[in-house]
């Protein structure tokens, strides 16, 4: 299969000011991020707010340069992208948001919204165009003669299959979609995931589908990267990472889902707060929540490396696999659990 985009090691660090004679503060809202989606196939980043999430999507679809890491897009670098490759790069992308209300122009009629893009960047006459736009809509769900109207004229389900018609529209590779249902009602929701499947098989699309609602990715996901403070955790394909998550916080965004646990997923309960990204703890930054932490975590970050399939960041990837979350560890010096119960969750 052709991949579409490869990102190795993406980092976004942002610049904090405070006041005239300090030091800016750094805050490093994404750690380093590598993956690679195929034509046709989903990655889902999941993670909880102010993970990164929205920053790696703005990195992939060139809102923002990386501060450090490489991006190629449909064959070419999108960092040091060269003159002759920008227009095609930024068609080859496309984004869409959480609020389609938001992202789309109340004075302008949907005709516009979804022409627009082809009068800037085609040699489409006026005819041709409104005749592209008319199958889009259709394709998306929606009546041709929606195009005569307003973007308040529709329901939030509706106004997202507009948003994503426009994306269509210069009939891009890869599309990154950032939330894309969380503003939905769920009946609603399940609407536009399946639109979405339909459009990606039929355009062989490649989608790097953000979302922090576990119950939506499994829908979805082909892949999963799950994020925390800005790092990967774990990394690898869906059914892996679902039946049987091999890193605390992977297991514990599970046990919090209802309904989409596997029978090895445990409850684990989390503890404290959320560490703000500019104080990240040392070592492990998910030391400080999880309840297997040892002195080791806090010492020393673990890298992402390969364990059963996945890529995995945590000492005890290995020890997890043999024994689970619950059991007593085979393996002498693995920690004592700290807060865990062992109950199993339906499903
Ligand atoms: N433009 C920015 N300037 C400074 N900090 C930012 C900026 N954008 C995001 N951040 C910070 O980066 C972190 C990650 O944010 P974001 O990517 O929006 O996370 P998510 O989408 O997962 O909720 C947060 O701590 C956020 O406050
Ligand atoms: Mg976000």
């Amino acid at each position: 299969m052709t991949v579409v985009v490869e990102a190795k090691n993406l980092r976004q660090v942002y610049k904090i000011r405070r006041g005239m004679f300090r030091e800016p503060a750094q805050l490093q809202a994404v750690g380093g991020v590598s993956f690679a989606i195929e034509a046709g196939r989903t990655l889902a980043v999941v993670g909880e707010s102010g993970c990164g999430k929205s920053t790696l999507a703005r990195m992939v679809s060139l809102i923002e340069k990386p501060t450090e890491g490489s991006l190629m897009l449909d064959g070419s670098d999108a960092v040091n992208t060269p003159a002759a490759d920008r227009k095609r790069l930024r068609q080859a992308v496309q984004l869409v948001f959480q609020n389609p209300y938001g992202s789309l122009n109340p004075r302008k009629k949907i005709s516009a919204v979804l022409e627009d893009p082809l009068a800037i960047n085609t040699t489409l006459d006026a005819a041709q165009r409104a005749e592209k736009s008319r199958a889009m809509l259709a394709q998306v769900g929606l009546r041709p003669e929606y195009a005569a109207r307003y973007p308040h004229m529709f329901s939030g389900g509706q106004r997202q299959r507009i948003a994503i018609a426009r994306a269509l529209m210069l009939n891009p590779k890869l599309l990154v979609a950032d939330e894309p249902v969380s503003a939905l009602d769920v009946s609603i929701q399940a609407q536009v995931l399946n639109l979405l499947a339909d459009l990606q098989s039929e355009f062989k699309l490649a989608f790097l589908f953000i979302s922090h609602d576990l119950a939506v990715v499994r829908h979805i996901a082909h892949e999963v990267l799950v994020m925390y403070l800005g790092h990967v955790m774990e990394q690898g394909p869906k059914d892996k990472l679902f039946s049987r998550p091999l890193h605390p916080y992977t297991n514990a965004l599970l046990a919090s889902t209802p309904g989409v646990g596997g029978r090895n997923v445990q409850r684990i309960v989390l503890k404290g707060e959320l560490p703000s990204p500019l104080n990240p703890p040392s070592g492990c930054v998910f030391s400080s929540r999880c309840p297997y932490a040892v002195e080791r975590c806090r010492a020393e970050r673990p890298l992402p490396r390969p364990v059963d399939e996945r890529i995995v960041a945590c000492h005890f990837a290995e020890q997890f696999l043999e024994s689970g979350f619950g059991e007593t560890p085979a393996t002498p010096g693995f920690p004592e659990p700290a807060a865990v119960d062992n109950v199993f969750l339906a499903g």
